[in-house]
């Protein structure tokens, strides 16, 4: 029982020492979306999708779907580190009922970065990679729209 009881106060000791550590290091946004992470799923059928390879090797997808000339869907799927799956549920996020311009003249990877309130110099490219998805994703909006009967030879 005491054993147990050292147990469990070694290992709230080192969460919250990660935590305090990890507080140093990123906002409270960045730990609410590394936490909460909105929109983390593929959706079927979108009006626009991008997967794109960041420099370090992992992989951003996202998937749009428009309602009314608005963007009423937007999720993501990424392999990468935490800090890319906050990128991508942040840069959802500012999509989420924006028009097709709003959104492409809203979000680059240094409007990510300025809502996150900063990342370290080594996660910048995460926010890169999240910008170059959604726009990626928003092109191919467009495109489909032009072109709808591309949408009939994907594969998604
Ligand atoms: S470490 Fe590669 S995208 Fe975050």
């Amino acid at each position: 029982m005491e054993k147990d009881e050292d147990l469990e106060k070694f290992a709230c000791e080192l969460q919250d020492q990660i935590m305090e550590k990890t507080r140093k290091q990123y906002s409270e946004t960045v730990i609410n979306h590394w936490q909460n992470p909105r929109n983390f799923r593929k959706i079927d059928n979108p009006d626009g999708h991008a997967k794109v390879k960041g420099p370090c090797g992992d992989t951003m997808e996202m998937f749009i779907k428009m309602k009314d000339e608005k963007i009423s869907e937007c999720g993501f799927q990424t392999d990468g580190c935490a800090t890319t799956i906050v990128c991508g549920s942040l840069a959802t996020e500012l999509a989420l009922n924006k028009s097709f311009t709003q959104a492409l003249g809203l979000i680059s990877a240094d409007f990510i970065l300025k809502q996150l309130g900063g990342l370290p110099e080594p996660d910048v490219h995460c926010a890169q990679l999240a910008a170059e998805t959604i726009r990626g994703a928003l092109t191919d909006c467009l495109s489909q729209k032009r072109s709808p009967w591309k949408k009939y030879y994907r594969q998604n």
